[in-house]
């Protein structure tokens, strides 16, 4: 055996015992899966984290344990003692590992007994999902579910056993801390010795990976639970755990290296994918350009292509003049085969369009007589002609166009290529895509607030060709950061950082964070730039997604214990919950909304 699992109480575990082990003695403990009386004979699937054993109960001359066995329910905790026999040979299982053997039972111990479980513990049935994780400890006993966990942890063992042998040191940082800007809002904890003062939960360790770089770790890594207040979706949770690292005297090429090599031994090991070397990369520009957004599911073509200047003449289309006369742009997609969608097709694809704020879809079939539209009169032939070759159309084709600011266009290019790549089918089975994204700019201008924003965070290093352009244009000035795609996600990113002191100030200043706000909110780091800081970059991966994305599961919820809900709670402990006023009095707080 896995001499490792033998206990006191078992010899070996529920997934284990195969015809090699006939007329052993044996006991095993675990779940009562299910239990079938056969005139007389009582057959129990047992069931533990390794797989499901047959044990058999025979009525002769077992008096007292039989009536045991008589009452034993779902999900009971047992031990049996027995021995180990063939199966007769119609009654063996192909599809289960144990299945040529069952265990004759000659004793039996009942540790628990289990109120009936009020969610079906089966792969195959369906609960919903509030009551999976209001039971949450009943769902994580369904198989898929122990799988997903234990290829989380396949997928942390592999990256330790990488970060190890490559002289990488796991370093905690702190949870209580201060704000650590990437983007989101901040879990924020009162202090009860420090009144009216508040600790904010880490939004990722940056600050502390680069104070270690400061302090001579040369490489750090850590699995980082992260903690950030946003809108959640499918993957996305308000705490995650990244794969956090960090390393010295370094450029981007050394990290993206590193990183991939990682990512390629993970893919290699987990699920036996061999990953191109080197991965491939795109600019942010091409991405935005060919996809219309900087993680691009590279699995299928359904490109975008810029129509701007093709119908700059020769087109009467006041939607399209619009757009274009205000500094905005128009972009088509070739929806291949599509051409005979009836009306409401198309006015469901417009609905779905204007869900990403396009004002409208305007389409042309191309068929075998010609083009079909109440758009083409406004064009004249040529233009059309030019329209049709530029997106490769045939007849059969339909061909879909949004005008409107750049943003808009490609947000709903994007989101409606992957509805129409989904629709077509053009994702199943269409195996996996890993890309790099670089070249970022290093800042995007915010119309609302009229301010810079950094487009990854305030440390990341601004690419030294563009450094003439930050006073000038800033938001010309590509970055060095990158992020890690996968058919479509974003599975990691990261950069190499500003270990310069006037350059960091420089950025603050770009971003409106003044100089004696900088030194406010971050003193700690300028003071460490100031005192002898190594070039550094790292990255970070999230983790949950990529356990997502390799157990094949369409929920990060799936692949943590215990995630938290859409609207981030936890519906297994109830949190968060009430307080009562003497432990706010405590903290120094009032809340209207408590009674
Ligand atoms: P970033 O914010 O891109 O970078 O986060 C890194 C990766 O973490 C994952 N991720 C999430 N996963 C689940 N739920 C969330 N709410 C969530 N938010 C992010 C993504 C993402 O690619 N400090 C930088 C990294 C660096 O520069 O080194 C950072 O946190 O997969
Ligand atoms: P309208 O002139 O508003 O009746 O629109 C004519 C066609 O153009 C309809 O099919 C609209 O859905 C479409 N349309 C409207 N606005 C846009 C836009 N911004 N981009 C692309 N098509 C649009």
């Amino acid at each position: 055996m896995s001499d490792s699992l033998a206990t006191h109480w078992r010899t070996h575990t529920c997934g284990e015992l195969r015809e090699e082990h006939e007329g052993q003695s044996v006991s095993l403990c675990g779940w009562v899966h299910g239990r079938r009386d056969h005139g007389g004979l009582i057959f129990v699937d047992l069931r533990d984290r390794y797989g499901l054993t047959q044990v058999v109960f025979n009525p002769e001359g077992a008096g007292e344990m039989h009536d045991k066995a008589h009452s034993l329910r779902s999900e009971f905790v047992i031990r049996v003692e027995g021995t180990v026999r063939h199966r007769p040979p119609e009654t063996e299982n192909g599809n289960l590992a144990t299945g040529a053997i069952e265990i004759a039972v000659t004793g039996l111990t009942v540790f628990s007994t289990a109120k009936t479980p009020v969610i079906p513990i089966d792969d195959q049935v369906e609960a919903g999902e509030a009551s999976r994780l209001a039971n949450r400890h009943l769902d994580l006993r369904r198989p898929s579910m122990q799988q997903n966990l234990m290829l989380r942890h396949r997928v942390v063992r592999t990256v330790r056993d990488y970060l190890d042998t490559r002289g990488f040191i796991d370093v905690e940082t702190p949870f209580l801390t201060r704000s650590t800007p990437e983007g989101a809002r901040d879990y924020l904890v009162p202090s009860r010795t420090n009144p009216g003062m508040f600790f904010a939960l880490p939004q990722s360790p940056q600050l502390f990976k680069q104070l270690l770089m400061v302090a001579g770790m040369d490489r750090y890594y850590q699995i980082a639970r992260c903690f950030r207040d946003e809108d959640l979706r499918a993957d996305r949770q308000p705490e995650f755990t990244q794969i956090d690292m960090e390393m010295s005297f370094v450029d981007r090429e050394s990290v993206m290296d590193l990183a991939e090599g990682m990512i390629r031994t993970i893919f290699h090991e987990v699920r036996g994918i061999n990953l191109p070397e080197p991965l491939p990369r795109m600019t942010y520009a091409e991405a935005v350009s060919r996809y219309g957004i900087d993680r691009p599911d590279t699995r299928f073509g359904l490109e975008l292509v810029d129509l701007t200047d093709t119908v700059s003449s020769g087109c009467d289309f006041m939607v399209f003049k619009g757009a274009i006369e205000s500094g905005g742009m128009v972009k088509g997609m070739n929806a291949k085969t599509m051409a005979d969608s009836s009306r409401k097709d198309l006015d469901d694809l417009t609905e779905f369009c204007k869900t990403y704020k396009a004002k409208g879809m305007a389409w042309i079939k191309v068929t075998k007589t010609g083009l079909e539209s109440p758009i083409v009169k406004f064009f004249s032939p040529e233009t059309l002609d030019k329209v049709v070759k530029a997106l490769a159309a045939e007849p059969g084709d339909l061909m879909l166009f949004i005008a409107d600011r750049p943003q808009v266009v490609n947000d709903t290019l994007a989101n409606l290529r992957l509805h129409i790549g989904a629709r077509l089918g053009l994702l199943d089975n269409a195996g996996h895509k890993v890309l790099w994204v670089v070249d970022f700019p290093l800042l995007e201008y915010d119309g609302e607030q009229k301010r810079h924003l950094a487009l990854h965070h305030p440390f990341t290093a601004p690419h030294p060709d563009d450094l003439a352009l930050l006073d000038t244009e800033p938001v010309k000035v590509r970055s060095l950061a990158y992020d890690l795609v996968w058919n479509g996600t974003e599975i990691g990113g990261g950069s190499i950082r500003i270990h310069d002191m006037a350059m960091q100030r420089r950025i603050f200043g770009l971003l409106g964070i003044g100089a004696e706000e900088a030194t406010a909110k971050f003193g700690f780091l300028l003071n460490a730039l100031e005192s002898g800081a190594p070039p550094h970059g790292g990255l970070a991966f999230g983790l949950d997604r990529l356990v997502m994305l390799l157990a094949g599961a369409t929920s990060i919820r799936d692949v943590i214990a215990f995630p938290k809900t859409q609207k981030a709670t936890c519906l297994l402990t109830e949190a968060p919950s009430k307080v009562d006023a003497k432990q706010l009095k405590e903290l120094y707080l009032k809340s209207d909304v408590i009674e």
